[in-house]
């Protein structure tokens, strides 16, 4: 299988629509926006860029609910918006990934109101519908007496989402389908038309969600990962240069289940939270995180991490790509109770690991978790990393002419905005620009280049490892640490300039990232 030359050198960047940009003054985003900020994006040396769901919905779940999956939302524009968006990134050398959202739709689609009618139709087993409404077998989120239907259907994430039915790999009773069943292949089939549509437009692949939920009852994922190798199959034949980024989770099944790209994320596994602590519910309010790694207290361990990451790593290296996010539309945002160096160091990590790198729009300038607001759009303790994008001074901070805007704008008096933060020399914005280059000036930062583990022990900070013959210290605690490391070391970057290295010790100074050239690297590659 092909894995397209450009993801080692990618660099993503997340725009959550609603609140990038908002060309036409009605107080929410919309793709003339997003175009009209391209060359923003460029001068940060963003290569690939990520867009939430923009297709018709009732936005009960922020557009994860789609009445029609071949047409932008009016509120963002046209189709024609969306292609135009699409050419205007190429020519800046930028590729897009739409979301895909394969797993249910809004309960107000035209195939669910289909699925709904007593009546048998061509979508009567679009969705998953139990054999009669008084049918309630255990472990199903089910949905009842909303039909004349007799049956009660099965939901995914919120209410408003019905499950389409793409079979159930294990069956218990009737009305759970195989998934060769002729009614399950046309899901199948439908959404692989969805995808056409888009790539045929100009997008270069999709983001999916929820992609190891289609297939019900599959313990083991085997009819989940059949079903996506068959997609994999249609993308090497048809569309060789687009790619497939899961939400999954753990990269061993998703790409065994032919996904390019799968990302690191906060549930599912531990090391990301081992890093970063970004698990909302029960730390929001509360003045201090949980045990992090990176952290200025110094009390988190990047084993527990790496012990978890490293299998996968070695488990996918070749075949695919785990991505690491600054954070997204479902995370409480980095900068919540840290400082502009943690954030640094963080974003410098995150760009410099051999993952493929993903910033969630405002992460560069460090845009504040907004605690209590209401919830927008089904976003509950989301909403508060969702607000507008700060761009100036200006009204709304330069988001929208309206008086009126999607979500309030950060009011603080200090809320960082790009102008400023172009700016200021040393600002989060210019760490994050230099990183961005440094990573794209040498393949051996890509997500394909060598990577060694130099320093890593339990509880203990710096982490030290090697891209090649760069050495990379970070040391996020705002304790100094001195280790012996052999080298001759001249320095390339660094985040607070904290960090030296001299006859075999490294003084790794508080919440910094150094990289080092090593002027005298020892032979051999990639050891992990
Ligand atoms: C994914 C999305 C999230 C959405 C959910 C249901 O987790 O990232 O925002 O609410 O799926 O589609
Ligand atoms: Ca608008």
């Amino acid at each position: 299988m092909h894995l397209p030359s450009w993801l080692s050198e990618a660099v993503f960047y997340e725009i959550y629509p609603q609140s990038f940009y908002d060309a036409n003054g009605d107080g929410i985003g919309d793709f003339a926006g997003m175009t009209e900020k391209l060359d923003d994006l460029s001068a940060l040396g963003i290569n690939a860029i990520w867009v939430n769901p923009c297709f018709e919905s009732p936005f009960m779940d922020a557009g994860y609910d789609i009445t029609d999956y071949c047409r932008i939302a009016p509120r963002y524009g046209t189709n024609e918006d969306a292609i135009r968006f699409f050419n205007e990134a190429h020519r800046r050398g930028m590729r897009v990934l739409l979301d895909l959202v394969p797993g249910h739709t809004s309960d107000r689609h035209p195939w669910f109101l289909e699925s709904k009618k007593p009546e048998k139709n061509a979508y009567t087993n679009r969705y998953i519908w139990t054999g009669n409404a008084f049918d309630y077998p255990e472990g199903f989120r089910l949905m009842s007496g909303l039909s004349d239907r007799d049956g009660n259907y099965m939901v995914n994430f919120f209410s408003s989402q019905p499950a389409l039915n793409y079979g159930f790999e294990n069956r218990q009773y009737d009305w759970q389908l195989p998934p060769d069943h002729p009614d399950c292949r046309a899901t199948l089939e439908e959404m692989k038309h969805v995808m056409r549509f888009w790539l045929d437009a100009g997008c270069d692949g999709f983001r999916v969600d929820m992609a190891y939920s289609l297939v019900k009852n599959d313990p083991l994922f085997t009819g989940t990962k059949r079903l996506w190798n068959e997609v994999r199959e249609m993308f090497e034949r048809e569309y060789p240069d687009a790619v497939l980024l899961s939400e999954w989770s753990c990269a061993e099944q998703a790409i065994d289940a032919g996904f390019h790209m799968d990302f690191y994320l906060h549930f599912n596994s531990v090391g990301y939270n081992a890093l970063f602590q970004t698990a909302p519910f029960d730390y929001v309010d509360k003045a201090e995180a949980a045990p992090c790694f990176f952290h200025r207290d110094g009390k988190g361990d990047v084993t527990r991490f790496l012990n978890e990451f490293l299998p996968k790593y070695r488990y996918i290296r070749g075949r695919g790509y785990m991505c690491l996010p600054t954070g997204n539309h479902d995370m409480v945002r980095y900068s919540h109770l840290r400082s502009e160096e943690e954030l640094k160091a963080i974003a410098a990590f995150i760009l410099l690991f051999p993952t493929v790198p993903f910033l969630y729009y405002g992460d560069e300038i460090g845009m504040r978790y907004q605690i209590g607001l209401t919830s927008k759009e089904g976003g509950y303790y989301r909403t508060g990393s969702r607000t507008p994008m700060q761009w100036s001074d200006g009204k709304n901070k330069g988001f929208s002419a309206a008086d009126q805007t999607y979500l309030p704008v950060d009011s603080a008096p200090d809320a960082p905005t790009i102008a400023q933060q172009r700016t200021r020399a040393g600002s989060l914005w210019h760490t994050v620009r230099d990183a961005v280059a440094l990573r794209k000036s040498d393949p051996a930062f890509g997500a394909d280049g060598d990577f060694r583990v130099a320093y890593a022990k339990e509880g203990a900070y710096p982490f030290v490892f090697r891209r090649g013959r760069y050495v990379i210290s970070v040391n996020p605690s705002e304790r100094s640490e001195r280790i012996a490391l052999d080298g001759r070391f001249k320095t390339v970057f660094s985040t607070a300039g904290r960090t030296t290295h001299a006859n075999g010790v490294l003084d790794a100074g508080g919440i910094d990232l150094t990289v080092f050239e090593d002027l005298a690297p020892a032979a051999g590659g990639d050891t992990n």
